[in-house]
């Protein structure tokens, strides 16, 4: 256990400053956490990792005999460029992190130092696994709110890091957009984590957007998952259409 589990919550202030969305990703492993996944479960089973950065979700999942996708808009970039965004954003997040530890809660790790190791492991074996997939459809450039799928295309679709985190930069109307084109891509369930925004507090249009998702026929829960890195991460948004899902913007 770290003592930083002792900590107050953060000052109100304090937060991560994000002035641009960080190439920066995390291990098949701590996805199982902060989304709650069975692996076992999910044998050829098709799943959409949306804003899928420099994780190595997708090449361990296709390992495991998953069917999976990932979907990032730095992707079609040569490895060389991605491995050199990866140096230049994993530099600046870990330096904030050092900076800020009272913004973090270290459940999953035993220290920031062990986390670091962990993320960069996993931006190596994205980099190993991109530089010989990028050309098979694994990994695909594209960006919310526009998804290239046919409707209903996976059975589970995962978005990790983008939305709410970045409220300064995207706007409610992108938020709202962004979940209906998730929806519209999964025949099953979305999960998106975490519901809070870089300080750690919720994301303040939750309620409008849940509102908004269920005038549109798409059901939606607070889930609380058994992980927290983040202050305030400790939970995943699923978002599940109805059978008689209307199409956003339909009378
Ligand atoms: C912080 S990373 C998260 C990576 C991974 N999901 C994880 O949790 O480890 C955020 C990713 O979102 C990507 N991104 C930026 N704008 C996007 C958009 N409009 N749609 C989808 N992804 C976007 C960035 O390129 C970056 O790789």
């Amino acid at each position: 256990m770290s003592q930083l589990l002792a900590l107050p919550p953060p000052a109100p202030r304090l937060q991560m400053e994000l002035p641009a969305v960080s190439f920066f990703g995390r291990s098949f492993e701590e996805y199982t956490r902060f989304f709650a996944l069975d692996p076992a479960a999910l044998r050829r089973t098709a799943v959409l990792d949306v804003a899928a950065g420099p994780s190595s979700f997708t090449a361990e999942a296709v390992r495991r005999g998953i069917d999976a996708v990932a979907v990032d808009p730095l992707y079609g970039r040569p490895a060389g460029s991605l491995a050199a965004q990866v140096r230049a954003d994993y530099h600046r997040m870990f330096a904030q992190m050092r900076a800020k530890p009272r913004l973090f809660r270290l459940r999953s790790f035993p220290s920031l130092a062990a986390a670091e190791a962990d993320r960069r492991l996993a931006a190596r074996r994205f980099l190993a696994d991109y530089d010989g997939n990028d050309r098979h459809g694994r990994y695909v450039r594209a960006g919310l709110p526009v998804l290239p799928f046919l409707d209903q295309g996976f059975s589970l679709v995962l978005c990790a890091h983008l939305l709410f985190i970045y409220a300064a930069r995207f706007d409610y109307a992108w938020h709202l957009a962004a979940c209906r084109e998730l929806v519209r891509v999964s025949t099953g369930e979305v999960r998106i984590h975490p519901v809070c925004g870089a300080g750690g507090r919720p994301y303040a249009e939750l309620g409008r957007l849940r509102a908004d998702l269920a005038a549109d026929g798409v059901r939606s829960e607070v889930v609380a998952v058994d992980y927290e890195f983040f202050a305030g991460s400790n939970s995943m948004l699923v978002l599940r259409r109805d059978r008689n899902l209307r199409r956003a913007g339909a009378a």
